[in-house]
């Protein structure tokens, strides 16, 4: 298979904020943001797969600065990762303030994705070519994210798993909660 620059799927989308993508506080819906981050998201990982292509998991998505009515907001994803089947694309999403130009980075995310074959199964997706210090750190720390997920979902498994019902008395002692259970 064909390795392919990561450069041949970076992909930008830029879209005006209309009045209909607010929520009742006149700040765009963060559902309208993450509609556009998986469109971005798709678009760039099935150009680099060259197949059709899944959403399997969001990270660190977080709305810390407010999306105003009237910017324009731009999406800037790049495929960051891959591994046989499934591809990590990194999105930096920006919104500019048309009439003073400022522009503020309101938030950079990672979408892991898969590329499906015509029987909707797992494909193998190209191998990336890395051609600068930029492209090889970006690899580096997706490898290493992958990593730490894969131990945070083990650790949750197992949180889950152990839960002592029974002590729930102490455990939650200093928490906001009221036990209050009848019977
Ligand atoms: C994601 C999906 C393809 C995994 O299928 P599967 O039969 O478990 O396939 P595999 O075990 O071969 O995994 C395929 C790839 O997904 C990755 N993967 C599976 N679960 C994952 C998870 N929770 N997080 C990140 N990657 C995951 C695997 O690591 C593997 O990657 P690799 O080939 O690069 O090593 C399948 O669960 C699916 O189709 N889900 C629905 C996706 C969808 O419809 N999304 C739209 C939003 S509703």
């Amino acid at each position: 298979m064909q390795p392919r620059p990561v450069q041949e799927s970076q992909t930008t989308i830029t879209e005006l904020m209309i009045p209909s993508y607010a929520n009742f506080g006149g700040k765009i819906h963060g559902g309208i943001l993450l509609s556009l981050m998986d469109k971005v998201a798709y678009a760039t990982a099935s150009k680099h797969a060259g197949t059709y292509c899944v959403t399997v998991s969001v990270d660190k998505v977080e709305f810390l600065q407010p999306v105003e009515v009237g910017e324009l907001v731009s999406l800037k994803a790049s495929v960051n990762y891959v591994g046989r089947t499934s591809l990590i694309v990194g999105i930096r999403v920006e919104a500019q303030n048309v009439k003073t130009s400022v522009i503020k980075h309101t938030n950079s995310c990672f979408f892991t994705m898969v590329a499906k074959d015509d029987n909707n199964k797992p494909t193998e997706v190209p191998p990336l070519i890395l051609e600068n210090n930029e492209d090889i750190k970006r690899f580096i720390e997706s490898m290493r994210m992958k990593e730490i997920k894969q131990k945070v979902r083990e650790e949750m498994d197992d949180a889950k798993s152990s839960v002592d019902v029974a002590n729930a008395k102490e455990l939650l002692r200093d928490e906001r909660c009221v036990i209050n259970v009848k019977g």
